[in-house]
């Protein structure tokens, strides 16, 4: 299981600033496991621990390879879940929030969220935490022309977002924008609001090379509650952020082809 860790080691001398110090020692670190997964895999085996409502929505899926995407992120999430959890894959059952985020059904506070593109999935597992994760592929079919950008952009980005995203070097825009709508979706996702949340009621940076983080948020995103965000290293021309509750977030990249 993995948990909670505490951030800097406890001070060994006296501080010049006890309380600076023992909040330093305090402020826990949400380790989040953000597991890998090769979609393109074979899922000979795998189907068999899934239940019959994915198998079923396995076979109307349109093509073999969207089948064969679904069926290997299905049964990957159950294997990884069924790990942290000491259940059987097959007998894990699942819930919905309200606007659709699922969550194993079990009595440990343990946390997840999915996503995955094209031949790449995720599953973010956080031990005590809510989380959000985001993936998207880089050469997703939109050119790098400012006509094609910025509609999206439009859709996407708060004003503030906008003016930033306007004054990045050409060359950088297509980048930042899929970035930025990980940092976007990640939110959104640990909120566990989905796309109900509009897109412009918070700020996050959209420079690739600016850590993510929540700037603002207005109206419906004030939940009260504080999130810390990380980009995520992933193969090559994918781009990702994960999301979780509490001030600071580490993300630990895990493979789950190599932990079967
Ligand atoms: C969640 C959402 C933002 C993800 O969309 P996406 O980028 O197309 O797909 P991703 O692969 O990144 O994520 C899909 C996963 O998100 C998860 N998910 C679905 N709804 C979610 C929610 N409300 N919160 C968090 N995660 C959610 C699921 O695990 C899903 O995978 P699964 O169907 O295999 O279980 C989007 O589908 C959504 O908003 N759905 C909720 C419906 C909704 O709010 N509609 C309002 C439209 S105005």
């Amino acid at each position: 299981m993995i948990s909670t860790i505490e951030a800097g080691a406890a001070p060994t001398t006296p501080s010049a600033s006890p309380k600076a110090a023992s909040a330093s020692a305090r402020t826990p670190v949400r380790v989040v496991d953000v597991w890998l997964l090769d979609l393109q895999q074979s899922t000979a085996g795998l189907d068999a621990v899934l239940e019959a409502a994915e198998r079923e929505r396995a076979e109307f899926l349109c093509t073999a390879a969207l089948r064969r995407r679904f069926v290997v992120r299905r049964a990957a999430r159950r294997h990884i879940l069924g790990g942290y959890l000491g259940v059987a894959p097959e007998q894990l059952r699942f819930s919905q929030g309200p606007n659709g985020k699922p969550q194993p059904v079990t009595h440990e506070p343990l946390q997840m969220s999915c996503s995955h593109r094209e031949e790449l999935g995720v599953v973010a597992v956080c031990a005590d935490a809510a989380v959000g994760v985001d993936v998207e592929a880089l050469h997703l079919n939109v050119g790098p022309s400012s006509e094609e950008l910025d509609p999206l952009a439009q859709v996407m980005m708060s004003p503030v977002e906008r003016a930033d995203f306007r004054a990045l070097p050409a060359a950088l825009r297509r980048t930042a924008l899929l970035t930025t709508w990980t940092r976007k979706e990640a939110v959104v996702k640990g909120l566990g609001v989905g796309l109900s949340l509009p897109l412009d009621t918070f700020d996050v940076p959209v420079d690739p090379g600016t850590p993510p983080r929540l700037l603002a948020r207005r109206g419906a995103a004030r939940d009260g509650q504080q999130w810390s965000m990380s980009g995520l290293t992933l193969p090559s021309g994918y781009v990702g952020t994960v999301t979780a509750q509490g001030s600071d977030c580490r993300a630990r990249i895990r493979s789950w082809e190599t932990h079967r």
